[in-house]
This record gives structure tokens, sequence and C-alpha cells, in this order.
């Protein structure tokens, strides 16, 4: 089982026409045909681990709303445990970004959201279901959205305890200190100069140089920065590899830094070497950016593309 901390989104996409203007002011009128949510945000990657056949245990908050109601039934139905979402009776909403799509056209989103630091009482709550779950657990994903679950005195804190086993952290440049002693970081390039607090240039050798100074001044065992079309360069201490991207068609690379962490955490927990647990990471990335809508990739997939 793998645990999943950090910020718990849902995504909800609006399907209608548009057939006239409102009366009301000057806007389109849409006629909704359909809604669709999916789980997003951290709770991205747990829809990746299924997809791998991989139990989870997701770690969250959510609010005591229908939104969060639906959070719990969603997790249940892909397997992961769901003991450690908090529900928040007080004003904390369910994140949630609503997109209105009329005739292929994002017409507006709006986001409902909460970017408070989460409370003392919440990270109390958290660690106790850490505590609970860690025996169980082959490996955690931080994945940090930046919203309010992983401060930075919570991160360290989870460092701390979770020291041993696999740590892998999907980062927030402002939060990079407190990532000290995880295992694996896997910014992409933007991200991981920002961190490095050196220029973003996609080009092998510089990105080596970003990588090889965030694993000694972090403490880490590996460094995965992803490139976008450029795939992705792994630094192990000794030296960078580079791995091309595996896509053959792009259409949509929304979610494809959630697939690459479940991924390679997935092969780390199970024993691989990180080259080859990177190899399949980016097949991984190649075939969600070829699917439209934030997708998942399972193991047959990953295996045709390599
Ligand atoms: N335009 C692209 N062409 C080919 N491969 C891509 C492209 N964009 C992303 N990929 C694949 O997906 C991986 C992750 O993409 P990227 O570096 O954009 O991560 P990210 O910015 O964290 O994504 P996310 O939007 O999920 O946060 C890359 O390492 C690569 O394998
Ligand atoms: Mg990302």
């Amino acid at each position: 089982m793998i645990l999943v901390i950090g910020d718990i989104i849902v995504d909800e996409f609006i399907w209608g026409d548009v057939t006239r203007i409102s009366p009301e002011a000057p806007v389109p009128v849409v006629s909704v045909h359909r809604i669709d949510r999916r789980l997003g945000g951290s709770a991205n990657v747990v829809r990746n681990l299924h997809a791998l056949g991989v139990r989870s245990a997701m770690l969250g908050l959510v609010g005591d709303d229908e939104p969060g109601d639906w959070v719990r039934q969603r997790l249940g139905e892909l397997d992961s445990d769901d003991r450690g979402v908090i529900t928040k009776t007080n004003q904390r909403p369910t994140a949630i970004k609503t997109r209105i799509i009329a005739r292929h056209q994002q017409v507006v989103r709006y986001d409902r959201e909460w970017t408070q630091p989460a409370s003392r009482e919440s990270h109390e709550r958290l660690m106790a279901c850490v505590e609970e779950l860690a025996p169980q657990a082959q490996a955690t994903i931080l994945s940090d959205y930046g919203k309010g679950v992983l401060t930075p005195a919570f991160i360290r804190r989870l460092i701390e305890r979770l020291k041993g086993g696999v740590i892998a952290v999907d980062p927030k440049p402002e939060h990079t200190d407190a990532y000290h002693g995880a295992t694996v970081i896997t910014p992409n390039l933007s991200e991981a100069a920002a961190m490095a607090g050196m220029d973003p240039l996609n080009e092998d050798q510089h990105v080596a140089r970003i990588a090889a100074e965030l694993h000694r001044r972090l403490g880490l065992r590996y460094v995965l920065i992803t490139r976008s079309e450029r795939g992705m360069t792994l630094y192990d201490g000794a030296e960078s590899h580079h791995i091309p991207t595996a896509a053959r068609d792009v259409f949509d690379v929304t979610g494809a830094g959630d697939t690459v962490i479940a991924v390679f955490t997935a092969c780390l927990a199970r024993g691989d070497d990180p080259l080859r647990a990177a190899r399949l990471a980016n097949c991984a990335a190649g075939v969600v950016v070829g699917k439209v809508g934030t997708a998942t990739a399972s193991w047959d997939e990953i295996g045709r593309q390599q």
C-alpha cells in the first residue's frame, strides 16, 4: 500500500450549449447536458495508482458537504483507504474547480477552495492516521499542490516519521527546504529551477546541474526532473540519465506529473532500481499525454509504449 498525502481537489466539468444571451446581464446562458467529476490534485495520484493495481490510502481534507461525500465514495471505488480523509466541519469547503464548457469552448471556470494552512488540529488528526497506516505502507507520496495540507512544519514532521521508507515528493518551490531528507523529488523543470535558484534552461547539461544542486542541498537519494517534450532527467547521486519522451501523440499534458510520481514510486516500492522506475514512469507519461482529460496508464499500456 502507498500513502498519498496532500491537497484533495475535485475537478468538475459542466457540458452544455449556448443558445442565447441572458436578459439579466450580457453573458451567455448555458443549458446543461451533462456534469462530470474527477478526483484531482493529490487525489489524481490515487487514480494513477489504482490504474497500476496498487492499493493506496489518501490523507487530506474535505469539507462537510456533498463534494466531500463524493470524494469518499470515489476513493472507495478506487480501493483507497479514506480513514485519513478528514472532514472539516468549520467553513473549509471541499476544493472544487468547475469548468463550464459549451461547444468545446470553456466559458468560465470557478474555483471554490480554501488555501489557508490547515489547522493544528487537522495536522494532529492526519498525523494520527499516518501512525496507524505507516506499518502497512511500502512508500509515501507527498503531493504538494500548495493548498494548505502540506505546510513546511508538517512536511518536516512527516519526513522525520517516515524516514527509512520511500518518500517521494511532488514539490512546491516555496517549500523547498522542508523536503530535506526525502527519498526523491519529482519537480518539473520550472519548479526545479526555482527551487535551485537557477535558470529554467531545458538543456541536458544545465538540467543535470540543477538536479545535482538539489540532490546535494536537500540530502535526497534521487532527483527526477520532468522536462515536458524533452522527457526527464534522473540524477542518482553519481550521474544523470536523460530519458527522451516516449510520447507518440500529444493531446493533453495535464496530470502527467501525477502519473510520473505514481509510477516511479510504485516501481521503487516493489524494488525496481531508480533508472528502470524512471523509464517506466516516462513511458506512462507518454501514454497519458496521448489521451484527452486527466488520464491514467495501466501496466499493459506502459508496456506497449516501451
Ligand atoms: N509536450 C510533451 N511532449 C511529449 N511528452 C510530454 C510533453 N509534456 C509532458 N510530457 C511527458 O510527461 C512528463 C511530465 O510532464 P511535465 O514535465 O510537463 O510535468 P508537469 O509540469 O509536472 O505536469 P503537470 O501538468 O501534471 O503538473 C514528461 O517527463 C514527459 O515524459
Ligand atoms: Mg507537476
